[in-house]
């Protein structure tokens, strides 16, 4: 995408780099003694869940968060790990819903270890994250951040009630992907700029930002879906239709295809969807209607949503290099490939 705005030069790939190499430390440090004296298997699952490739962008969006409201010190990258620890329970639970076998490129927690241990490690996960989230960002952060997780468990419902159902709207779409997506990274930026004490006005923007990129992120998930390659996302492509999911560019299409197009998606949508040429079929009408290039031009529109979102913020000094690099981030969140 071109960038509509002009900021300071930064570097958002060195920053990620060591961002990620400071939060992976702090995870490290910090499971030495939570997993103390828990199973064995347990700690494996945790450790093979949390360490094997994933993009970090949640932390990176707390430490963004919290540095371009003024605060950067060793509890932030603990914060940030808290984060993360989430993100993976929800991934590893996801997986159980979606029958996924790929996982950042492996197998995933519950192909490999089964159902039983992949929900007890997503729990424990889940419940170190909010014991990490509660002592660090207090009463008031862990209410965002459980307001979040119970917006994602009810996504989820709502996105089961849409399986396989033609007559699923955008507008439904949205309100999916906010509740299982865009609210958690909403709380990553809101909670990062919480912890560093950032006034009503800033909390309120970085809220805003959260959200836009957070429903851009899924519109642009959903499209690796059909488009991406295994090899980089490292997750099965097609996984979507064959569990029935109604995203953006099935739905665009769906809303404009003539009676003929339409009953033959109803009939690819109820039908075997595990079948190769079901698959080829959709992905044809799909790009008959324009649904990937009008899925993209939406992801576009949050992106540039987000980014007039950081308006309020200085464009110098620290505050202005860091809200360059979330400007940045918006941006590589369209382009990414993984
Ligand atoms: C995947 O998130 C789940 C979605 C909300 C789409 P990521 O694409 O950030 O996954 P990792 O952490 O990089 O593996
Ligand atoms: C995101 O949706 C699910 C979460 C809330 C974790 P997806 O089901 O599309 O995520 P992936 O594609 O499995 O990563
Ligand atoms: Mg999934
Ligand atoms: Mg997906």
């Amino acid at each position: 995408m071109n960038t509509p705005e002009t900021h300071p030069p930064v570097d958002l790939r060195g920053t990620t780099a060591t961002v990620t190499a400071r939060v992976e430390a702090a995870m490290r440090h910090d499971l030495t003694t939570a997993l103390a004296g828990c199973d064995p298997l347990l700690g494996e699952i945790v450790h093979y869940a949390l360490f094997n490739g994933g993009k970090r962008i949640r932390p990176l969006l707390t430490v963004l968060c919290s540095r371009c409201c003024g605060r950067d010190d060793a509890e932030l990258y603990q914060l940030a790990a808290a984060f993360e620890y989430l993100h993976v329970a929800t991934l590893v639970h996801d997986d159980v819903i979606d029958r996924a076998e790929q996982r950042r490129g492996t197998p995933t927690v519950v192909a490999r270890h089964g159902l039983t241990a992949a929900i007890l490690a997503g729990d424990w996960l889940h419940a170190h994250s909010m014991h990490l989230i509660g002592k660090l960002a207090g009463g008031r952060g862990l209410e965002i951040f459980c307001q979040a997780t119970a917006s994602m468990v009810n996504g989820e419902f709502a996105q089961l009630r849409l399986i396989g159902d033609i007559t699923g709207t955008e507008q439904q779409y949205f309100e999916v992907i906010r509740q299982k997506t865009g609210n958690l990274i909403r709380s990553t930026c809101s909670i990062g700029a919480l912890f560093a004490g950032a006034d009503e006005a800033r909390r309120t923007a970085l809220a805003t930002y959260g959200d836009r990129i957070g429903a851009a992120f899924q519109v642009v998930d959903d499209l690796l879906d059909f488009l991406g390659s295994a090899h980089r996302t490292g997750k099965t492509i097609g996984n979507d239709f064959i569990e029935g999911k109604l995203t953006l560019p099935l739905l665009h299409a769906l809303e404009r295809a003539d009676d003929q197009d339409r009953h033959t998606l109803n009939q690819l949508l109820t039908g075997d969807r595990t079948r190769t040429e079901a698959y080829r079929q959709l992905v044809d009408l799909i790009g008959r209607y324009a649904g990937f290039d009008s899925a993209a031009q939406t992801a576009r529109q949050l992106v540039a949503e987000a980014i007039q979102a950081l308006a309020p913020f200085h464009a110098s000094g620290q505050e202005g290099e860091n809200v360059a690099l979330l400007k940045q981030l918006a941006e590589y969140i369209l382009a990414r490939t993984k």
